[in-house]
């Protein structure tokens, strides 16, 4: 969601005639685009702040932003510990960016000719220049209190859809690979008790269905082949046409209702003629915008994953049977305390379900399945842990997301339940959930041994950039910021603390030499694995990336496949 946020950001900006640096020294504006979920994003984005106010004590005109979700939960308070910032957005008032950073400039301007402190600051000479003077150009956009818009409110234009609608989408200047993300759900009204997600994106509001579909037409046409449709809580996406509120000739995204099926019930209750269900939506993507060859979605919530969905996407071949489900614990007790609305038993019941409906390897279409667990909840007991193991053994994941519980300002959790499990234990809960996850990863991963799948190219391995790097002595000092792990193509850090967890994701275009000559390819599996291969003698990488080809599965190793390009004829 964050990378996406970025795009648009850096979309809406270039359009008004910013530039971007790779290098963030040469950039006059710098912005971080924040996470909050873990405390450990934020102290990085805390830490990056303290060296740019050094920086700006040099440099008066420089201008720092803060965006997302940590703008939002910190709010005024973050401006009054680091006045280094000036401009302030939380991830709902994206679209007022444009307008805040023009002021910020003129206020920057005047605050730097009027402050003779800030010039006595602004001597280069000192080694470690005096901070406590710097002050905010004070420029910021919140959604506050009105973050839980009533249906009402939420029929008064919704600006941050034209950001979205606004997306700069062109083959030329689009920067797109062959991938996107398409954004269909915001916000979310779960209320996992130790979540800041509904705090700080606020309610969930479903994007109108045609706005989707011309999204991702437009991207197809750009050469996007491979769509990743967004949202917290992606499988609760319904839009009721007969509902819908249109200012000045947009249809405005709407509130999400309770979601709630009953027993036994599995399909939307309200699918009808008026109304695009998640299931009529992925269909509707794939029979209209036959460009694009792979569609996925996440995050899925367990409940209310109804049969319908899974219908569509066995009936739909360009739908990647791969799911991104979490359980987040193993024990009914840990689960009832985060507020997950299910239990372990129906949990599991889902994961049947899809397999059954979904799990074909007979004729190369299996399911993968990806999972997050928290350990060390609150009140988590040695019992609870090993029920979350057990889990683990039984839901196969081809991958899980394991994290060590962080206790969030303003969540629910933080209020009422001590966070009473010790750092060490969390650790090790930690270690040995991942130890686990391992081996049952890599025993996922071989039963694909000897089998031909359609993999992805994406780019050069990251072991040939590693080595291509290191062959290289130009290697630029400083802090390089990406967005969302990418090369940069701006200065504009996304601060993710699973950045870090994406260990075997490869970037960058072709053209790489490894060693003896033989460049190493990797690419992903409709079911999301990681797959390594050689570049053919006789194809450029170049034109390998972006594209889907057949390997086949020798070796799997780890969290990764290994394997050889299968041409045509052979
Ligand atoms: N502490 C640890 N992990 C968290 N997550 C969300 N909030 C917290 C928290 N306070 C994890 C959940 C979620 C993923 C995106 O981050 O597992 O699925
Ligand atoms: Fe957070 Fe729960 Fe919503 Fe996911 S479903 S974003 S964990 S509140």
């Amino acid at each position: 969601m964050n990378e996406l946020d970025s795009e648009l950001v850096t979309g809406a900006l270039r359009a008004l005639g910013y530039r971007f640096v790779s290098e963030p020294d040469e950039a006059g504006v710098v912005l971080y685009n924040t996470c909050s979920v873990r405390e450990r994003a934020e102290q990085k984005v805390w830490s990056r702040l303290g060296e740019m106010a050094l920086r700006k004590a040099r440099e008066p005109g420089l201008i720092v932003g803060v965006l997302g979700c940590m703008a939002e939960r910190e709010g005024e308070a973050l401006l009054k510990r680091m006045p280094v910032v000036d401009v302030l957005v939380g991830p709902g008032e994206l679209d007022k960016l444009p307008g805040l950073l023009d002021n910020a400039v003129k206020t920057r301007a005047s605050l730097a000719q009027e402050d003779e402190a800030l010039r006595l600051l602004a001597t280069p000479e000192l080694e470690k220049p005096d901070v406590s003077l710097l002050r905010s150009a004070g420029e910021s956009a919140l959604q506050g209190n009105t973050h839980r818009r009533s249906g009402t409110l939420a029929a008064a234009q919704d600006t941050l859809e034209l950001l979205d609608l606004s997306r700069a989408v062109s083959a030329i200047d689009g920067g797109h690979g062959a991938s996107a993300y398409v954004r269909i759900t915001r916000g979310c009204n779960k209320f996992c008790t130790y979540c800041v997600v509904p705090f700080t994106r606020g309610a969930e509001m479903h994007r109108p269905p045609d706005h989707i579909v011309d999204e991702c037409k437009r991207l197809a046409d750009a050469g996007v082949i491979e769509i990743t449709l967004l949202g917290q809580t992606v499988n609760h996406y319904r839009f009721e046409h007969g509902s819908a509120v249109v200012v000045g000739g947009v249809t405005q995204p709407q509130k999400g209702r309770a979601y709630v099926h009953k027993a036994g019930e599995f399909a939307d209750p309200y699918r009808g003629e008026r109304v695009t269900t998640f299931a009529d939506l992925l269909a509707r993507i794939h029979e209209e915008v036959p460009g694009i060859r792979r569609l996925r979605f996440v995050t899925s919530y367990p409940r209310s994953f109804g049969d319908d969905v899974l219908g569509v996407i066995r009936d739909h071949p360009r739908i990647c049977r791969y799911l991104h489900v979490p359980a987040q614990s193993g024990s009914d007790r840990m689960l009832g305390l985060m507020n997950r609305g299910y239990t372990v038993a129906e949990y599991e019941e889902f994961l049947l379900r899809a397999r059954a409906a979904l799990h074909q390897p007979q004729i190369g279409r299996p399911l993968t399945v990806a999972g997050d667990i928290i350990v060390g909840f609150p009140t988590e007991t040695e019992e609870d842990h090993q029920a979350t193991a057990r889990l683990l053994e039984r839901a196969r994941y081809k991958n899980c997301f394991i994290f060590k519980y962080s206790p969030r300002p303003g969540t629910i959790a933080i209020e009422k339940l001590p966070d009473d499990v010790p750092e060490a234990v969390k650790r090790r809960r930690n270690n040995e959930l991942l130890a686990l996850q391992n081996r049952i990863s890599d025993e996922v991963g071989r039963e694909f041994v000897g089998q031909t799948m359609e993999v992805m190219v994406e780019g050069v391995s990251r072991r040939d950039v590693k080595r291509a790097k290191a062959a290289s002595a130009a290697v630029a000092g400083g802090v390089t910021l990406t967005i969302g792990g990418r090369a940069a193509n701006g200065a504009m850090g996304h601060v993710h603390e699973g950045d870090e967890a994406d260990a075997a994701c490869a970037s960058g275009g072709g053209g790489v030499d490894g060693a003896g000559g033989v460049v190493q390819l990797s690419g992903r599996t409709e079911g999301d694995l990681i797959v390594f291969f050689d570049q053919p003698k006789g194809a450029a990488a170049d034109d390998l990336v972006g594209r889907i080809v057949r390997v086949r599965v020798g070796e799997a190793r780890m969290l990764a496949l290994m394997g050889r390009m299968v041409e045509e004829g052979d």
